[in-house]
């Protein structure tokens, strides 16, 4: 058993670390992200704190922000997990979600072996979508220098790890090259249900969007 008190330990943890990050991972990301999966956990049969240690931690070390090193995640989850009194057992299923939940291709899609996992990935794809995902998808392109959208440029879609890692495209390129397609890659129920809801938001925006852009309303 972990106890509440390491969950809420790691949330202010988390919190101080992410504090003034404004790219899209910052500590509200974190939050949601929680959020999200403690709303999906209760439909599970799973771990709760594992699910909960999982989420405050999954983007502890984002590789997009690691210069490409993938292992930074894992490594600061059991350094910061070790001093408390949990079985080593736990740890290990921590850093299994943290290594494994970041997007990187859909070829490397499925890695996630745990039901905790599954959910912390679902919850964490669940903020790349609807209303919020929005926000986050224009706010990530200020933050690359990306132009909001060019006819001229088509989406680039099936691309490998190492494209999409290097793909300089438009935001709204964004959208049919990741966004559309995530609804289709959760794994629990609820949250195919919730990503449904969020899927339909962004389809009517686009069809707005593309409206406004040809200054048809
Ligand atoms: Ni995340």
């Amino acid at each position: 058993m972990i106890k509440q008190e390491i969950v809420q330990r790691t949330a202010e943890y988390v919190r101080s670390k992410f504090e003034g990050e404004s790219s899209g991972h910052d500590w509200w990301h974190i939050y949601r992200v929680w959020n999200n999966a403690k709303l999906i956990a209760r439909s599970e049969e799973c771990d709760q704190a594992i699910v909960e240690l999982g989420a405050l931690l999954h983007d502890i070390a984002d590789y997009k922000f690691n210069n490409g090193n993938e292992e930074v995640g894992g490594i600061a989850t059991q350094e910061w997990l070790k001093p408390f009194d949990i079985e080593d057992k736990y740890i290990q299923a921590i850093v299994h979600i943290v290594n494994n939940v970041s997007f990187k291709g859909e070829a490397n899609n499925n890695k996630m072996q745990s039901i905790e996992g599954k959910i912390v990935q679902d919850a964490d794809r669940l903020d790349a979508i609807g209303a919020v995902g929005i926000a986050r998808c224009f706010a990530y392109g200020g933050y690359k220098g990306h132009m909001i959208y060019d006819p001229n440029v088509k989406p680039h879609l099936n691309m490998t790890k190492e494209e999409y890692k290097s793909h300089t495209g438009t935001q709204i390129n964004h959208f049919y090259e990741k966004l559309l397609r995530l609804k289709d890659l959760m794994n629990t129920q609820t949250a195919k249900k919730i990503a449904e809801e969020r899927h339909q938001f962004m389809e009517k925006y686009l069809e707005e969007f593309f409206a406004e852009w040809e200054g048809k309303r």
